[in-house]
């Protein structure tokens, strides 16, 4: 009666969530099963960024309770956005869950999930579903606990819950609430336990991390609070690598640039959130920032960052959005050459600003638009992961590859994926790899044997194409 399955539907923040879930049920002696189909409780932790995401959610909590039917002891139950998003309305739809949590409240689902099954266990009357859905002060705190039995090689830290802007097309504000940012301390100590347990990398999660503690502490030496948090992060001994995401491109300031040189660490590439390449329909986005001043980010880090990477997320057909809008996106989509990007198609939200506008994009012309945005994209990856073909790049070992026997997967240091023979006990290592061969999505290659050739630094799809 206490396996439970886990589905993490969504951003890296939820992947996050869901693990501290789990850390916090295996303590309490409940398991954590990777086979829905064995599991006694299933818990899905949802998205709302999009309408799809939603309905996939709510499609699945569907499915689920018709099992539940057949088996009244089976739990079913939902957490997260679209949780905080629907509340009390979900159950107008999905009137057997047992559970609703929203995202302040991750932490109680242990006790709540020991009453719901001491009322199971009891010949006492069907219990109602159980709904907590409360903001709570210092809830950025409770996502804090990893599964110490087996070794993370890379980890994710929440760093933040929360966004103060207003971006005009989204939910999380409403889904996530205000900006809290986690004292540097807290996460100090959850890094140090990590790498004690074998962590090498961590990723520094937030919604906007570049906004993390300005209202609690203050600027020091011109550094933003985010960049000591940097700075701290990096004496760590034992993490070999740190990555964040995501950064704002307004909080994107000479600080944090100029850290990139300083500190060894900091892996060389950069997800940086752009949306649109129209100033206008940037203005209706209530992003703030110009096309310009993205590029001069890009531009700045690349001059000063060896072999920097770039990724971003992007929403085609925002209501208003023109051909002419649309072709300004398109133009600097291409002249940044990302290596990495994702590409969405507006979905409207309730109750956010965007909700209603007029000059909706008809879904035929986000289609077209989505397509011409990946048809580069998937040109620069490649041409990218090709220019990397004949260097040797640090690899950190994560895991067996999925495909391909005796191989094994890691990341560069500029996050894209390698594949390559090598053995179990490498896992957890920074070793040097060969690159011989490149698809869009990864580089493979193969070993190079005690340290003859010194690793080359990536080269930039510029600088590649100058090649
Ligand atoms: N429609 C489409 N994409 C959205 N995103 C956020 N809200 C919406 C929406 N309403 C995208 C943004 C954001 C990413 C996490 O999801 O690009 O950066
Ligand atoms: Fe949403 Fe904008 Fe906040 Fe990102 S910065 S979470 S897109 S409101």
């Amino acid at each position: 009666m206490n396996r439970v399955y886990i589905k993490t539907y969504g951003c890296q923040m939820n992947e996050r969530d869901s693990d501290a879930v789990a850390a916090l049920l295996r303590g309490r002696g409940y398991t954590i099963i990777n086979d829905e189909k064995e599991a006694d409780i299933i818990l899905l932790n949802t998205c709302s960024v999009r309408d799809q995401a939603e309905q996939k959610a709510i499609g699945k909590a569907g499915h689920l309770l018709r099992r539940k039917r057949k088996n009244q002891k089976f739990v079913v139950g939902v957490m997260g956005c679209m949780a905080q998003n629907r509340g009390q309305d979900l159950l107008d739809s999905l009137p057997d869950l047992d559970l609703v949590v929203g995202t302040q409240k991750f932490h109680q689902v242990p006790d709540h999930l020991d009453n719901i099954i001491a009322t199971l266990n009891g010949q006492g009357p069907k219990p109602s579903p159980l709904v907590d859905l409360e903001e709570e002060e210092d809830s950025q705190n409770t996502i804090r606990d990893h599964n110490l039995e087996s070794r993370q090689v890379s980890a994710f830290v929440s760093i933040m819950q929360g966004c103060n802007m207003n971006c005009t097309y989204c939910i999380v504000p409403t889904t996530r609430g205000r900006e809290r940012a986690r004292p540097i301390p807290h996460i100090l100590k959850e890094v140090e336990e990590l790498a004690a347990n074998g962590t090498r990398e961590v990723t520094l999660l937030g919604q906007i991390v570049t906004s993390y503690g300005r209202r609690e502490i203050p600027f020091k030496d011109g550094k933003s609070p985010f960049v000591q948090l940097l700075e701290q992060v990096s004496e760590i001994e034992g993490i070999e690598r740190i990555r964040f995401t995501s950064p704002h491109p307004r909080g994107f300031k000479q600080d944090l640039i100029e850290a990139y040189s300083r500190l060894p660490k900091l892996c060389p590439y950069v997800h940086l959130p752009l949306q649109s390449g129209s100033q206008k329909i940037l203005k209706a986005m209530k992003r703030p920032y110009s096309p310009e001043r993205f590029k001069q980010i890009v531009d700045d880090l690349r001059a000063q960052v060896p072999g920097v990477t770039f990724s971003t997320d992007i929403i085609v057909g925002f209501p208003g959005e023109t051909d002419e809008d649309f072709e300004q996106t398109r133009a600097l989509f291409e002249a940044v050459a990302f290596e990495m990007a994702f590409i969405f198609k507006y979905s409207e939200r309730p109750n956010t600003e965007a909700e209603g506008m007029s000059e909706q994009v008809s879904q035929e012309v986000k289609e077209q638009r989505n397509q011409i945005l990946l048809d580069i994209l998937h040109k620069n990856s490649l041409k990218h992961n090709e220019s990397l073909i004949g260097t040797i790049q640090q690899v950190l070992v994560e895991a067996p590859a999925r495909k391909g026997e005796g191989c094994f997967a890691g990341r560069t240091p500029g996050y894209r994926k390698a594949i390559f023979p090598a053995s179990e006990r490498l896992i957890g290592e920074l070793v040097p790899v060969k690159i011989e061969r490149a698809t869009t999505s990864s580089v493979f290659g193969s070993l190079v044997l005690s340290g003859v050739e010194e690793p080359t630094q990536e080269l930039t799809p510029l600088e590649a194409l100058a090649n």
